[in-house]
């Protein structure tokens, strides 16, 4: 293992394994995303199709560098379907959905993955691995912005 970031090798470990996990949730909100994208149904359809895009392009990038940050620790990354789908904290949603339950449970996901990383910034923090914990800060960050946009959808207009 090539690792020379002057982290003993329990804390790696124990960061090499929340990391897997995130990578997991982000894979499956990845898909819901993608989901959502293409099957909502609605009045609202343009704007919030146009909306998920923007989403599903930012949890690419968080795939990614979620995926860097484990070969940057010093492991190979998994790419499995099947372990992803086992591991996530988060499930799939329905492509049967209407507006409001798709919308709904895609705020539903956000809320898991938010929950996930903070026990997941807590463990982080108890290793002075400050560049995993910057990624996951930042990814929180991203996911909070993305489901203060989407709830705002669930609210009446004034
Ligand atoms: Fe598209």
């Amino acid at each position: 293992m090539g690792n020379n970031i002057s982290i003993n090798k329990e804390d790696l470990n124990k960061n090499y394994n929340v990391l897997l996990k995130l990578l997991a949730s982000e894979y499956v909100l990845y898909l819901n995303t993608l989901s959502a994208h293409w099957n909502i149904t609605g009045s609202s359809f343009a704007s919030i199709h146009v909306l998920l895009e923007k989403q599903y392009e930012s949890i690419k990038n968080i795939i990614d560098d979620t995926a860097e940050r484990i070969r940057i620790l010093g492991y190979k990354v998994p790419v499995s379907n099947s372990k992803y789908l086992h591991d996530a904290e988060i499930n799939n949603i329905s492509e049967s959905l209407n507006f409001i339950d798709t919308v709904k449970s895609l705020c539903k996901s956000y809320e898991d993955i938010i929950n996930l990383l903070r026990q997941s910034i807590k463990e982080i923090e108890k290793t002075d691995d400050f560049g995993t914990e910057d990624l996951l800060v930042s990814t929180l960050k991203e996911h909070e912005k993305s489901l203060w946009m989407l709830d705002s959808h669930l609210q009446k207009s004034a």
